[in-house]
């Protein structure tokens, strides 16, 4: 059995060795300077406030009343949206009450596959079918860029099996959705826009708007290119009949308690940038423009060009296959002080061996750094 004190010194040690990694995993950040201790770690983690803010079910709730309440408030007048509950606990908890809280018609979805870069939440083996019981059509690739959606094929797949609603945003993201083609060609459709990755750029306004452009339904981490406490968040843009049924989901359909301690550290979040970081969301598509580009020009496989660019996000994606596949690059760069993650690629035959490494700068631009230094680092490591 471990003592304390060791336990202590893994979690010191683990510290010590990502505060010395450069870390390119798209899917982690670390919070904005300003938004330290007892902003996170604080006496709400001890704490309950089942229901709403104001409604709960315990006493003792009146803080986290006030800062919830502002918290949601925060997040509707940024987004000018009807509807924000900040109780999700993580990305996959606010997907899993809006798929259960909106209607089940014919019971069938559309969303982004899993080889298109499509989540597991979006897909057969995850919450859409396993829990809400969905049957699952995936949108068409575009067959010369699979990156992207073929939007006419896609929308002949809709007319033919009319969704009861449709999920855009994926995992492996680099381009805009086209949320405003499929809304003008489908003016009733319920449109789920799952921004787990690109939060922070959109709320920064950098990349594109899913409220303007037609989405319905927004849900989000907190804690990817939105520097915040890990966390989720759903959004809604105007009234609408199953918000009742979606707020249900969260409590008491899933949550009982929804990790409180976390809410300070998510405004104060939205507020450092708003503020101190306004610029945030659009160095990092820069640096991951550029990083791209310095990569191409080295002669790296870069994934994703679309005749401009190779991202409009925050990763970049490298087919490695002939460099050992994604496994073996991944593994490389990790004992080179460098973490990445292996990633399929559309073509890929095989989820166990991907041919792709999938990077994100987001965390490296937090820390300070541009895209020369990452591409050195990067290049030095994947050449040694
Ligand atoms: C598109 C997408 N949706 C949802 C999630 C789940 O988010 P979380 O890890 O916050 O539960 C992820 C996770 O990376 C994701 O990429």
């Amino acid at each position: 059995m471990k003592s304390i004190d060791e336990i202590r010194r893994i979690v010191e040690e683990n510290e010590s060795w990502r505060n010395s990694t450069l870390n390119l995993i798209a899917a982690e950040n670390i919070m904005f300077p300003e938004v330290t201790g007892e902003l996170y770690c604080n006496d709400f983690m001890h704490r309950y406030a089942e229901g709403k803010p104001y409604q709960r079910y315990y006493n003792g709730t009146k803080f986290i009343d006030e800062l919830e309440s502002a918290c949601e408030m925060h997040f509707r007048e940024h987004f000018r949206c009807h509807y924000a509950d900040v109780r999700p606990i993580s990305g996959a908890i606010a997907n899993l009450a809006v798929f259960s809280g909106l209607p089940y018609t014919n019971g069938k979805v559309v969303t982004n596959s899993l080889p298109a870069g499509g989540h597991i939440t979006h897909n057969k083996m995850g919450t859409i079918s396993k829990v809400c019981k969905r049957e699952v059509y995936n949108f068409v690739a575009d067959g010369s860029n699979p990156f992207k959606m073929d939007v006419d094929a896609s929308i002949k797949l809709i007319r033919d099996i009319s969704p009861d609603f449709i999920v855009l945003g994926k995992s492996m993201f680099l381009h805009p959705e086209p949320v405003r083609e499929l809304r003008n060609e489908f003016p009733g459709l319920i449109i789920v826009y799952d921004a787990a990755h690109v939060f922070g750029l959109i709320y920064g306004g950098e990349f594109q708007a899913p409220f303007d452009e037609g989405a319905d339904i927004i849900t989000a981490s907190t804690h990817k290119t939105f520097p915040g406490p890990q966390g989720g968040i759903i959004l809604i843009k105007n009234e609408m009949p199953f918000e009742k049924s979606i707020d249900s989901a969260i409590f008491p359909g899933i949550l009982s308690s929804h990790h409180l301690n976390r809410i300070p550290a998510l405004l104060a979040t939205a507020i450092a940038y708003d503020t101190k970081h306004k610029d945030y969301g659009r160095k990092v598509i820069e640096t991951a423009q550029k990083l791209s580009e310095m990569l191409a020009a080295a002669g790296y496989v870069v994934c994703g060009y679309d005749g401009k660019k190779y991202t409009y996000t925050h990763q970049v994606v490298l087919d490695v296959a002939g460099m050992g596949g994604g496994v073996a690059v991944a593994n490389k760069l990790e004992k080179n002080g460098i973490i990445v993650n292996k990633n399929s690629l559309p073509w890929d035959k095989s989820v166990i061996n991907p041919s792709g490494i999938r990077i994100g700068v987001q965390e490296a631009v937090l820390r300070g750094m541009d895209a020369e230094q990452i591409f050195e680092k990067l290049d030095r490591a994947l050449k040694s």
